[in-house]
């Protein structure tokens, strides 16, 4: 096997995890046998499949002893990174800028409280070895628009990875960078490996190759899954697929794809700058990781627990809901990190 295929962390929906538990997986990574997690897996419940039928309890998605450990690999460190976007499929205009506007609205602290800015601030606590923290703000550094399908409208994992690569000098558009994340987005009548059966959204990096200036790239794909599985992956879009659970919330830029798809761009944006080599921050086996979004796995605002996202902010014009402010009026919401310095899963809050 190859072993510069290892690194691949994965949102999984996994049965078990149709709370919307999202949950990471690394599928070929090979590990030290003696790189046991530190802390063993408090948070067992979050993934029980009991809570999807029975009684949930309230505090069942916070626990204080979640602890995501650091091993000592690089982060994404440091001033602003670069994003690389390949839209594939079908995009229109007003979707694109609903993604453009969520990263601008990173690295932007001039926007009413909560931001969406102050949500990534919460990664201020993962530092690397030389004590440098993850990147504070990310802009867009170019987008390729594949609309004629040069894949087909159904995706291997590995072509996921073609895509990014074809994409760089001399044949492609974007350049080499390895402070970037190289990001692929699919349109909903794109067809991807997994997806859906396993997985919403996934982040890895390439292997080292000519063409990457001998390192690895740092890559992700989101599926907009509107209209391939809207409840395992776009909740709280989406009624949630078990239980009593509450109706589907108002998205609030009235997209349920898009703005369910900004929740998993958010997951796999703070998983890769975090964890974008699979030795840095998790929890767990690093067969299945539980990174800074995904160790919080459901919860949107306070008071959440599995099948109800928290309180969040609802716009009193459209009735949507959201957590957090970003740049040109836009709302989002926006998963809990988890926060090193206090160890609590952490949604976006007024600073
Ligand atoms: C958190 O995990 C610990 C250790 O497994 C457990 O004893 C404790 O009850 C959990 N707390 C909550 C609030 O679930
Ligand atoms: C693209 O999506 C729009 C909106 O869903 C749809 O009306 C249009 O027919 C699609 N175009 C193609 C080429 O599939």
């Amino acid at each position: 096997m190859d072993r510069w295929r290892g690194v691949r962390s994965t949102v999984l929906i996994m049965i078990i995890c149709t709370l919307h538990g999202y949950s990471a997986g690394s599928a070929q990574q090979k590990r030290n046998p003696n790189d046991k997690p530190k802390l063993q897996f408090h948070d067992r419940k979050l993934l029980n499949p009991k809570l999807n039928t029975g009684k949930v309890d309230p505090q069942a998605l916070v626990n204080d002893s979640l602890i995501l450990t650091y091993h000592n690999g690089p982060l994404l460190a440091g001033g602003t990174a670069k994003l690389y976007l390949i839209l594939y499929g079908n995009w229109s205009s007003t979707q694109r800028e609903i993604v453009y506007d969520f990263i601008s609205s990173i690295g932007a602290h001039d926007v009413p409280s909560p931001s969406v800015a102050s949500w990534w601030s919460l990664t201020k606590g993962y530092t690397d070895t030389a004590g440098s923290i993850v990147t504070e703000a990310m802009e867009v550094g170019g987008e390729m628009y594949d609309s004629t399908y040069s894949l087909g409208s159904y995706l291997r994992v590995i072509d996921i990875e073609n895509l990014v690569l074809s994409s760089l000098h001399p044949n492609g558009v974007f350049p080499t960078n390895h402070h970037a994340v190289y990001v692929v987005l699919t349109s909903p009548d794109v067809k991807v490996q997994d997806f859906c059966k396993s997985q919403c959204a996934s982040h890895f990096a390439t292997k080292p190759l000519d063409a990457t200036d001998g390192r690895q790239l740092i890559y992700t794909w989101i599926g907009n899954a509107v209209d391939q599985c809207p409840k395992k992956c776009i909740w709280p879009f989406a009624p949630a697929e078990f239980g009593d659970a509450a109706p589907a919330l108002i998205p609030p830029n009235g997209d349920a794809g898009i703005d369910g798809m900004i929740i998993n761009i958010a997951v796999m944006l703070s998983g890769a700058a975090t964890n974008p080599f699979n030795s840095g921050y998790y929890q767990g086996d690093g067969g299945a990781p539980l990174e800074a979004a995904t160790a919080c796995a459901g919860i949107f605002g306070k008071g959440a627990y599995p099948g109800h996202p928290g309180d969040v902010l609802v716009d009193q014009s459209t009735g949507a809901s959201f957590n957090a402010h970003g740049v040109n009026g836009r709302k989002y919401l926006l998963p809990a990190l988890w926060n090193p310095l206090d160890l609590q899963c952490t949604p976006p809050q007024n600073v």
